[in-house]
Protein backbone atom coordinates (compact mmCIF):
# COMPACT_ATOMS: atom_id res chain seq x y z
CA UNK A 1 0.00 0.00 0.00
CA UNK A 2 1.32 3.26 -1.26
CA UNK A 3 0.53 5.88 1.75
CA UNK A 4 0.96 9.58 0.17
CA UNK A 5 2.51 12.40 1.94
CA UNK A 6 0.41 14.84 3.92
CA UNK A 7 0.81 18.84 5.37
CA UNK A 8 -0.73 19.15 8.38
CA UNK A 9 -3.09 21.76 8.68
CA UNK A 10 -6.17 20.22 10.25
CA UNK A 11 -6.17 20.10 14.33
CA UNK A 12 -7.06 16.39 14.57
CA UNK A 13 -8.26 14.46 15.60
CA UNK A 14 -11.81 16.27 15.95
CA UNK A 15 -13.85 15.54 19.22
CA UNK A 16 -16.49 12.40 19.16
CA UNK A 17 -18.76 13.39 21.73
CA UNK A 18 -22.41 11.95 22.74
CA UNK A 19 -24.92 14.04 22.25
CA UNK A 20 -26.56 13.99 25.15
CA UNK A 21 -29.86 16.25 25.49
CA UNK A 22 -30.89 15.45 22.06
CA UNK A 23 -30.38 11.52 23.20
CA UNK A 24 -32.43 11.96 26.28
CA UNK A 25 -35.21 13.84 24.11
CA UNK A 26 -35.16 10.93 21.42
CA UNK A 27 -34.91 8.40 23.52
CA UNK A 28 -32.22 7.46 21.09
CA UNK A 29 -28.42 6.78 21.42
CA UNK A 30 -26.60 9.84 19.47
CA UNK A 31 -22.99 10.74 18.68
CA UNK A 32 -21.33 13.21 16.91
CA UNK A 33 -17.97 13.47 14.83
CA UNK A 34 -16.91 17.29 14.99
CA UNK A 35 -15.05 17.68 11.86
CA UNK A 36 -16.84 21.00 11.72
CA UNK A 37 -13.79 21.55 14.15
CA UNK A 38 -11.10 21.04 12.23
CA UNK A 39 -10.35 24.59 11.97
CA UNK A 40 -11.70 27.97 12.42
CA UNK A 41 -10.44 29.48 8.57
CA UNK A 42 -10.49 25.85 7.42
CA UNK A 43 -13.01 24.40 9.23
CA UNK A 44 -14.85 21.42 7.49
CA UNK A 45 -14.23 18.21 6.09
CA UNK A 46 -12.61 19.75 3.17
CA UNK A 47 -9.44 20.13 5.45
CA UNK A 48 -8.35 16.56 5.76
CA UNK A 49 -8.62 16.20 2.12
CA UNK A 50 -6.52 19.21 1.46
CA UNK A 51 -3.74 17.82 3.29
CA UNK A 52 -2.69 15.33 0.73
CA UNK A 53 -3.35 17.09 -2.27
CA UNK A 54 -1.26 19.94 -1.30
CA UNK A 55 1.31 17.83 -0.16
CA UNK A 56 1.09 16.49 -3.63
CA UNK A 57 1.22 20.31 -4.89
CA UNK A 58 4.03 21.52 -3.21
CA UNK A 59 5.96 18.41 -3.82
CA UNK A 60 5.73 18.81 -7.48
CA UNK A 61 6.81 22.57 -7.17
CA UNK A 62 3.22 24.07 -7.85
CA UNK A 63 2.41 27.57 -6.31
CA UNK A 64 -0.92 27.51 -7.74
CA UNK A 65 -3.95 25.75 -7.07
CA UNK A 66 -7.13 26.05 -9.21
CA UNK A 67 -10.33 24.68 -8.13
CA UNK A 68 -13.62 24.95 -8.58
CA UNK A 69 -17.20 25.51 -6.79
CA UNK A 70 -20.40 27.66 -6.41
CA UNK A 71 -19.66 31.17 -4.73
CA UNK A 72 -20.63 29.88 -1.41
CA UNK A 73 -18.13 26.64 -1.89
CA UNK A 74 -16.51 25.27 1.57
CA UNK A 75 -14.37 23.76 -0.58
CA UNK A 76 -13.10 27.22 -2.54
CA UNK A 77 -13.50 29.04 0.90
CA UNK A 78 -10.68 26.13 2.61
CA UNK A 79 -8.62 25.98 -0.29
CA UNK A 80 -8.70 30.02 0.00
CA UNK A 81 -7.27 29.61 2.90
CA UNK A 82 -5.05 26.89 3.02
CA UNK A 83 -3.39 28.80 0.15
CA UNK A 84 -2.76 31.82 1.85
CA UNK A 85 -1.39 29.65 4.84
CA UNK A 86 0.99 27.91 2.70
CA UNK A 87 1.96 30.85 0.48
CA UNK A 88 0.62 29.70 -2.70
CA UNK A 89 -2.28 31.44 -4.79
CA UNK A 90 -5.72 29.88 -5.37
CA UNK A 91 -7.92 30.37 -8.12
CA UNK A 92 -11.27 29.92 -7.90
CA UNK A 93 -13.49 29.30 -10.50
CA UNK A 94 -17.21 29.99 -9.49
CA UNK A 95 -20.95 28.86 -10.45
CA UNK A 96 -23.27 31.58 -9.31
CA UNK A 97 -25.80 30.19 -6.77
CA UNK A 98 -29.09 32.56 -6.41
CA UNK A 99 -29.76 34.48 -4.12
CA UNK A 100 -26.86 33.51 -2.22
CA UNK A 101 -24.64 36.95 -1.99
CA UNK A 102 -20.92 37.82 -1.31
CA UNK A 103 -21.53 37.40 2.32
CA UNK A 104 -20.51 33.62 3.70
CA UNK A 105 -17.93 31.65 2.28
CA UNK A 106 -17.27 34.33 -0.67
CA UNK A 107 -16.34 37.37 1.96
CA UNK A 108 -13.78 34.82 3.26
CA UNK A 109 -12.23 34.18 -0.44
CA UNK A 110 -11.98 37.23 -0.73
CA UNK A 111 -9.96 38.30 2.86
CA UNK A 112 -7.58 35.06 1.88
CA UNK A 113 -6.46 36.56 -1.49
CA UNK A 114 -7.83 34.19 -4.01
CA UNK A 115 -8.64 35.70 -7.43
CA UNK A 116 -11.92 34.39 -8.92
CA UNK A 117 -13.45 33.85 -12.00
CA UNK A 118 -17.44 33.25 -12.53
CA UNK A 119 -18.78 31.33 -15.00
CA UNK A 120 -22.13 29.96 -16.10
CA UNK A 121 -22.78 26.47 -14.40
CA UNK A 122 -23.82 25.09 -18.40
CA UNK A 123 -20.45 27.19 -19.59
CA UNK A 124 -18.28 25.73 -16.83
CA UNK A 125 -19.70 22.09 -17.36
CA UNK A 126 -19.92 22.16 -20.91
CA UNK A 127 -15.94 23.72 -21.63
CA UNK A 128 -13.99 22.50 -18.27
CA UNK A 129 -10.91 21.19 -20.43
CA UNK A 130 -11.41 23.82 -22.91
CA UNK A 131 -11.26 26.75 -19.52
CA UNK A 132 -8.86 24.97 -17.74
CA UNK A 133 -6.29 24.41 -20.17
CA UNK A 134 -6.41 28.09 -21.49
CA UNK A 135 -6.29 29.21 -17.73
CA UNK A 136 -2.93 26.92 -17.13
CA UNK A 137 -1.51 28.15 -20.32
CA UNK A 138 -2.07 31.98 -19.17
CA UNK A 139 -0.57 31.25 -15.59
CA UNK A 140 2.12 29.26 -16.75
CA UNK A 141 3.19 31.99 -19.25
CA UNK A 142 2.78 34.22 -15.62
CA UNK A 143 5.60 32.35 -14.38
CA UNK A 144 3.25 30.55 -12.10
CA UNK A 145 3.13 26.94 -11.24
CA UNK A 146 -0.34 25.51 -11.43
CA UNK A 147 -2.45 22.37 -10.28
CA UNK A 148 -6.35 21.25 -10.82
CA UNK A 149 -8.02 19.92 -7.88
CA UNK A 150 -11.68 19.01 -8.76
CA UNK A 151 -14.71 20.24 -6.89
CA UNK A 152 -14.36 19.14 -3.24
CA UNK A 153 -10.80 17.80 -4.14
CA UNK A 154 -12.61 14.88 -4.48
CA UNK A 155 -9.64 12.91 -6.61
CA UNK A 156 -8.19 9.89 -5.31
CA UNK A 157 -5.23 11.58 -3.15
CA UNK A 158 -8.57 13.89 -1.35
CA UNK A 159 -9.78 10.70 -0.43
CA UNK A 160 -7.08 9.41 2.09
CA UNK A 161 -8.15 12.56 3.93
CA UNK A 162 -11.09 10.36 5.23
CA UNK A 163 -9.14 6.95 4.92
CA UNK A 164 -7.39 8.13 7.55
CA UNK A 165 -10.23 9.79 9.22
CA UNK A 166 -11.63 6.53 9.82
CA UNK A 167 -8.57 4.78 11.56
CA UNK A 168 -9.10 8.40 13.90
CA UNK A 169 -12.68 7.39 14.08
CA UNK A 170 -12.75 3.78 15.25
CA UNK A 171 -9.72 4.58 17.57
CA UNK A 172 -12.33 7.21 19.12
CA UNK A 173 -15.23 4.81 18.78
CA UNK A 174 -13.81 1.56 20.47
CA UNK A 175 -11.98 4.13 23.18
CA UNK A 176 -15.87 4.91 23.92
CA UNK A 177 -16.59 0.91 24.16
CA UNK A 178 -18.36 0.96 20.63
CA UNK A 179 -17.68 -0.88 17.49
CA UNK A 180 -20.96 -1.46 15.98
CA UNK A 181 -22.49 1.57 15.19
CA UNK A 182 -24.02 3.51 12.08
CA UNK A 183 -22.75 6.85 10.90
CA UNK A 184 -24.63 9.16 9.16
CA UNK A 185 -23.14 12.04 6.73
CA UNK A 186 -24.14 14.39 3.46
CA UNK A 187 -22.63 13.71 0.24
CA UNK A 188 -22.24 15.59 -3.11
CA UNK A 189 -18.90 14.90 -4.80
CA UNK A 190 -18.37 12.28 -2.74
CA UNK A 191 -14.77 12.02 -2.07
CA UNK A 192 -15.82 12.32 1.85
CA UNK A 193 -17.99 9.19 1.18
CA UNK A 194 -15.36 7.03 -0.62
CA UNK A 195 -12.45 7.75 1.95
CA UNK A 196 -14.89 6.91 4.97
CA UNK A 197 -15.66 3.76 2.71
CA UNK A 198 -12.23 2.89 2.12
CA UNK A 199 -11.01 3.32 5.39
CA UNK A 200 -14.02 1.31 6.93
CA UNK A 201 -12.48 -1.59 4.81
CA UNK A 202 -8.90 -0.74 5.60
CA UNK A 203 -9.38 -0.57 8.73
CA UNK A 204 -11.28 -3.64 9.80
CA UNK A 205 -14.60 -1.66 10.92
CA UNK A 206 -17.07 -4.10 9.30
CA UNK A 207 -19.57 -3.50 12.29
CA UNK A 208 -20.02 -0.06 11.23
CA UNK A 209 -23.07 0.91 8.60
CA UNK A 210 -22.45 4.23 6.79
CA UNK A 211 -25.60 5.81 5.54
CA UNK A 212 -24.63 8.43 2.65
CA UNK A 213 -27.47 11.29 2.26
CA UNK A 214 -27.28 12.78 -1.16
CA UNK A 215 -27.85 16.39 -1.02
CA UNK A 216 -27.35 17.93 -4.52
CA UNK A 217 -28.01 14.35 -7.41
CA UNK A 218 -29.35 11.14 -7.15
CA UNK A 219 -28.01 8.06 -5.54
CA UNK A 220 -27.59 6.98 -8.88
CA UNK A 221 -25.41 9.69 -9.48
CA UNK A 222 -23.92 8.98 -6.09
CA UNK A 223 -23.34 5.19 -6.53
CA UNK A 224 -21.40 5.41 -9.68
CA UNK A 225 -19.10 8.07 -8.61
CA UNK A 226 -18.50 7.17 -4.90
CA UNK A 227 -17.77 3.51 -6.82
CA UNK A 228 -15.38 5.36 -8.83
CA UNK A 229 -13.50 7.20 -6.61
CA UNK A 230 -12.82 4.13 -4.32
CA UNK A 231 -11.91 1.92 -7.69
CA UNK A 232 -9.39 4.57 -9.07
CA UNK A 233 -8.00 4.77 -5.48
CA UNK A 234 -7.29 1.59 -4.51
CA UNK A 235 -5.51 0.97 -7.95
CA UNK A 236 -3.40 3.96 -7.68
CA UNK A 237 -2.37 3.35 -4.02
CA UNK A 238 -2.59 -0.59 -4.32
CA UNK A 239 -4.90 -0.92 -1.15
CA UNK A 240 -4.83 -4.15 -0.45
CA UNK A 241 -8.73 -4.48 -0.46
CA UNK A 242 -11.83 -5.49 -2.71
CA UNK A 243 -15.31 -3.54 -2.95
CA UNK A 244 -18.21 -3.46 -5.51
CA UNK A 245 -20.92 -0.65 -5.88
CA UNK A 246 -23.27 -2.42 -3.53
CA UNK A 247 -21.39 -1.88 -0.92
CA UNK A 248 -22.55 1.86 -0.31
CA UNK A 249 -25.24 2.33 1.34
CA UNK A 250 -27.90 5.34 1.27
CA UNK A 251 -30.90 7.06 2.91
CA UNK A 252 -32.19 9.15 -0.03
CA UNK A 253 -34.91 11.43 -0.02
CA UNK A 254 -33.44 14.85 1.71
CA UNK A 255 -32.17 16.47 -1.73
CA UNK A 256 -35.37 18.42 -1.51
CA UNK A 257 -36.01 20.51 -4.45
CA UNK A 258 -32.59 20.49 -5.38
CA UNK A 259 -28.56 21.51 -4.48
CA UNK A 260 -28.65 24.64 -2.04
CA UNK A 261 -32.24 24.94 -2.13
CA UNK A 262 -32.88 24.82 1.61
CA UNK A 263 -36.18 23.43 3.11
CA UNK A 264 -37.77 23.63 6.33
CA UNK A 265 -37.72 20.07 7.79
CA UNK A 266 -33.91 20.81 7.41
CA UNK A 267 -34.25 23.95 9.07
CA UNK A 268 -36.07 22.85 11.63
CA UNK A 269 -33.79 20.21 12.74
CA UNK A 270 -30.96 22.59 12.33
CA UNK A 271 -32.69 24.93 14.78
CA UNK A 272 -33.19 21.91 17.07
CA UNK A 273 -29.16 21.49 17.38
CA UNK A 274 -28.51 24.79 17.90
CA UNK A 275 -31.00 25.39 20.68
CA UNK A 276 -30.22 21.85 22.38
CA UNK A 277 -26.66 21.37 22.05
CA UNK A 278 -25.35 24.62 20.91
CA UNK A 279 -23.77 23.13 17.87
CA UNK A 280 -24.28 25.16 14.32
CA UNK A 281 -24.79 23.10 11.32
CA UNK A 282 -25.27 24.67 7.23
CA UNK A 283 -28.48 24.89 5.46
CA UNK A 284 -26.91 23.17 2.00
CA UNK A 285 -25.41 19.95 3.60
CA UNK A 286 -25.11 19.21 7.19
CA UNK A 287 -29.18 20.34 7.94
CA UNK A 288 -30.07 18.12 4.83
CA UNK A 289 -27.89 14.79 6.03
CA UNK A 290 -28.84 15.55 9.84
CA UNK A 291 -32.45 15.86 8.56
CA UNK A 292 -32.60 12.48 7.73
CA UNK A 293 -30.72 11.05 10.73
CA UNK A 294 -33.76 13.05 13.11
CA UNK A 295 -36.81 11.53 10.58
CA UNK A 296 -34.60 7.49 10.77
CA UNK A 297 -34.53 8.20 14.78
CA UNK A 298 -38.06 8.99 14.87
CA UNK A 299 -39.19 6.21 13.18
CA UNK A 300 -36.99 3.91 15.28
CA UNK A 301 -34.57 3.03 12.45
CA UNK A 302 -31.47 4.43 13.69
CA UNK A 303 -30.28 5.57 17.22
CA UNK A 304 -32.51 2.79 19.17
CA UNK A 305 -30.25 -0.61 19.32
CA UNK A 306 -26.44 0.73 18.97
CA UNK A 307 -25.67 4.55 18.63
CA UNK A 308 -25.70 5.98 15.54
CA UNK A 309 -22.77 8.54 14.73
CA UNK A 310 -22.99 12.22 12.61
CA UNK A 311 -20.05 13.15 10.93
CA UNK A 312 -20.78 16.79 11.06
CA UNK A 313 -18.55 17.95 8.26
CA UNK A 314 -18.70 21.84 8.63
CA UNK A 315 -20.39 24.61 6.32
CA UNK A 316 -21.73 26.82 8.90
CA UNK A 317 -20.64 30.03 7.15
CA UNK A 318 -23.40 29.54 4.72
CA UNK A 319 -25.95 30.52 7.45
CA UNK A 320 -24.45 34.28 7.16
CA UNK A 321 -25.39 34.01 3.85
CA UNK A 322 -28.94 32.59 3.59
CA UNK A 323 -29.52 34.29 7.28
CA UNK A 324 -33.30 34.86 5.76
CA UNK A 325 -33.77 31.50 5.02
CA UNK A 326 -32.48 30.19 8.62
CA UNK A 327 -34.43 32.65 10.06
C1 LIG B 1 -20.23 21.20 4.73
C2 LIG B 1 -20.12 20.11 3.74
N1 LIG B 1 -20.60 18.91 4.06
C3 LIG B 1 -20.55 17.87 3.19
C4 LIG B 1 -20.01 18.02 1.93
C5 LIG B 1 -20.02 16.85 1.02
O1 LIG B 1 -18.75 16.26 0.94
P1 LIG B 1 -18.28 15.65 -0.45
O2 LIG B 1 -18.26 16.77 -1.43
O3 LIG B 1 -16.94 15.08 -0.17
O4 LIG B 1 -19.28 14.61 -0.81
C6 LIG B 1 -19.49 19.28 1.56
C7 LIG B 1 -18.90 19.53 0.22
O5 LIG B 1 -19.36 19.35 -0.81
C8 LIG B 1 -19.54 20.35 2.48
O6 LIG B 1 -19.07 21.55 2.17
Amino acid sequence: MNTPERIRLANLPTPLHRLDRLSESLDADIWIKRDDLTGLELSGNKVRKLEFVLADARRAGCDTIITEGTCQSNHCRATAAACARLGMQAVLLFRPLPPAGVAGNQLLDSLFGAQTMAFSREDLSANKNAILSRLSAELKREGRRPRFTPAGASEPLGCWGYIEAARELRDQLHAANIRKCDIVLAVSSCGTAAGLHLGKLLCGCGDWSIWNVPVSDDVEHHRREISRLCSESIEQFALPIKTSAEDIAFIDGYVGEGYAIPYQQAIDGLRLLARIEAILLDPVYTAKAFCALLEMVRAGNLGKERPVVFLHTGGIFSNFAWPDVIL
